[in-house]
C-alpha cells in the first residue's frame, strides 16, 4: 500500500494524514472546501514545525512530508487510493453516504476504514458491497503523540483485511490493538465514563473544574479530564455520548453540561472557549452550572479521584467479561491511548490499578458510589466473582493478573 486517502481535514483527519505522510505514504486529503483542506494542511505544517523546533525533524524532511500530501475537494480525487480512512463528523448517515459513494468509485480491492469514536463498524460495512474490505481504525487525540490505534473488525471484515489494517498501523509507527466492534470499542468505552463522570462532578459542584483536573493530575494522569474534554471538543462529546447511552443504557448517562456548553457556542480549544477560557473558569460557565443545578436539584455531591477512576475500572471489567480484548490489551490500550498512569515497572491501566488497591476495596467503593450516586457504579458481577474466589489483587499475588 502506498496511496492513502483521508476524508476530513479536521483534528483527527489531519493528524492521520500527518502520521501516514511521515511514514512515507502518499496522501490524498479530502474535505468539502478549499478553506477546510487548507486549514488541515496548516495544522500539519504547525505540528511538523514544532518537531523541527525540537530538533526531532530537519526542515528538508518537513518539506518532503508536506509534498506527499495532496489535497482535493472532490470524492473523485480519492479514486486511486489503496486504503481510505474516513474521519468526518460523528454522524452515521453521513459516514454511510460517503462509503456508498466510495464503494462505486474505487477499486473493489481498496480498503475502506472509519475512524469513528463510537459508531458501529458492522452497520457501516453493511451498506457497502465490499463489506469484507471494511474495518475500523481508531486514532487518539493528539494523533501525532498518542501511540495507540485500535483496529476494529466488523462482523464482515475478512481476515486478510484485518491483517492489512494491522500492518498499516505498524507502518505508521503506531501500536495496533484489535478490539471487538461495540459502542466505543475498547478505549472510548473505558475513557468516556471517566470523562463523563468528571462532567457530572463539575455540573453538580462536587468540586471546581480546576480541583477536579488537579486531583486527576495528582493521581498520575497526564492531563485533567475536563481539559481533555476541551481538547477533544465539546461538540465531539455531544455526538459521542448518545450512541454510548443507546448501546449501554443508564450506565452511560449523557452529561447535560456537554449540551449546555455546546448551546452556548463553547466547543473547547477549537473555539477558544469550553469548560475553560485560557485555563480559567469564567462567569458564563458558573451561570451554566448554577442553572443545571437549579433544574436538577443535584448539587455538592462527593468528589474524589477514585470516583472517576472506578468508573474506568468497572467498564474495563465489562470489557474483560465480553472479551472485547484481553486483560493485558485493555490495560496497554489505556496507557498508550490515554496516558493512564504506570508504576516504576511500566505497569498500569485500570485493571492493574484495581489489583494494586485490592479488588475487595474496589468492590466496596463501587458499592458506596452506587448507593450515593446511582446505578452507573453498579459493580460488575465478574468483580464479585474475583472477590468471592479470594483473587483480591496484588496483595494475594492474584487478581486480574498474576504477580
Ligand atoms: N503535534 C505534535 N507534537 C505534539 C502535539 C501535536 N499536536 N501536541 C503535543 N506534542 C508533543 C510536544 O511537542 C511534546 O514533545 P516532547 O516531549 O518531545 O517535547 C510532547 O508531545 C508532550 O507535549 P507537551 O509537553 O505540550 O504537553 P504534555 O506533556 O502535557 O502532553 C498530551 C500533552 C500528549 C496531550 C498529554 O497531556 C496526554 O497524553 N493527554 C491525554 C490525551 C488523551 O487521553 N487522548 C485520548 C483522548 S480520547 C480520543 O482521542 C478518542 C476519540 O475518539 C476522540
Amino acid at each position: 500500500m502506498n496511496r492513502i486517502g483521508v476524508i476530513g481535514a479536521g483534528t483527527m483527519g489531519s493528524g492521520i494524514a500527518q502520521v501516514a505522510a511521515q511514514a512515507g505514504f502518499e496522501i490524498i486529503l479530502q474535505d468539502l472546501s478549499d478553506a477546510l483542506v487548507q486549514k488541515g494542511v496548516e495544522k500539519i505544517e504547525k505540528s511538523l514545525a514544532k518537531s523541527v523546533e525540537k530538533g526531532r525533524l530537519i526542515s528538508e524532511e518537513k518539506e518532503r512530508i508536506l509534498r506527499r500530501i495532496h489535497i482535493t475537494t472532490k470524492m473523485e480525487g480519492l479514486r486511486d487510493a489503496e486504503m481510505i480512512v474516513e474521519a468526518v463528523f460523528e454522524d452515521l448517515e453521513l459516514k454511510a453516504g460517503l462509503f456508498k459513494q466510495l464503494d462505486g468509485l474505487c477499486s473493489p480491492e481498496t480498503i475502506l476504514a472509519s475512524n469513528t469514536s463510537t459508531l458501529s463498524i458492522t452497520r457501516m460495512a453493511a451498506g457497502v458491497a465490499r463489506s469484507g474490505r471494511f474495518l475500523g481504525t481508531h486514532f487518539f487525540n493528539p494523533v501525532p503523540v498518542m501511540r495507540l490505534a485500535e483496529v476494529i473488525p466488523g462482523l464482515q471484515s475478512s481476515q486478510e483485511t484485518v491483517e492489512e489494517g494491522i500492518e498499516f498501523i505498524k507502518r505508521i509507527k503506531k501500536v495496533p490493538i484489535v478490539a471487538k466492534d461495540c459502542p466505543g470499542f475498547l478505549v472510548n468505552r473505558i475513557v468516556m465514563p471517566y470523562a463523563g463522570e468528571a462532567m457530572l462532578a463539575a455540573q453538580e459542584g462536587a468540586a471546581s473544574p480546576t480541583e477536579i483536573d488537579e486531583a486527576m493530575k495528582a493521581a498520575g494522569f497526564p492531563m485533567g479530564p475536563l481539559a481533555l474534554n476541551d481538547m477533544v471538543g465539546i461538540d465531539v462529546g455531544v455526538h459521542t455520548f448518545p450512541p454510548m447511552h443507546e448501546g449501554y443504557g443508564e450506565r452511560f448517562p449523557v452529561p447535560v453540561l456537554f449540551v449546555k456548553l455546546l448551546e452556548a457556542g463553547r466547543l473547547g480549544l477549537k473555539s477558544g472557549k469550553g469548560i475553560y477560557v485560557n485555563g480559567l473558569v469564567d462567569d458564563e460557565f458558573l451561570e451554566i452550572i448554577k442553572k443545571i443545578q437549579s433544574e436538577s436539584g443535584i448539587r455538592r455531591t462527593e468528589f474524589s479521584a477514585d470516583r472517576l477512576i472506578l468508573r474506568q475500572v468497572n467498564e474495563a471489567v465489562w470489557c474483560l467479561q465480553e472479551k472485547i480484548a484481553s486483560a493485558e490489551d485493555i490495560d496497554r490500550a489505556m496507557v498508550l491511548g490515554t496516558g493512564f498512569p504506570v508504576d516504576e515497572k511500566g505497569m498500569g491501566g485500570p485493571l492493574h490499578w484495581a489489583d494494586e488497591r485490592g479488588l475487595d476495596w474496589v468492590l466496596d467503593r463501587l458499592n458506596h458510589y452506587k448507593d450515593s450516586l446511582g446505578s452507573r457504579f453498579w459493580p460488575h458481577f465478574l468483580l464479585k466473582q474475583y472477590v468471592a474466589a479470594g483473587y483480591l489483587g496484588k496483595k494475594v499475588r492474584k487478581g486480574f493478573f498474576e504477580y
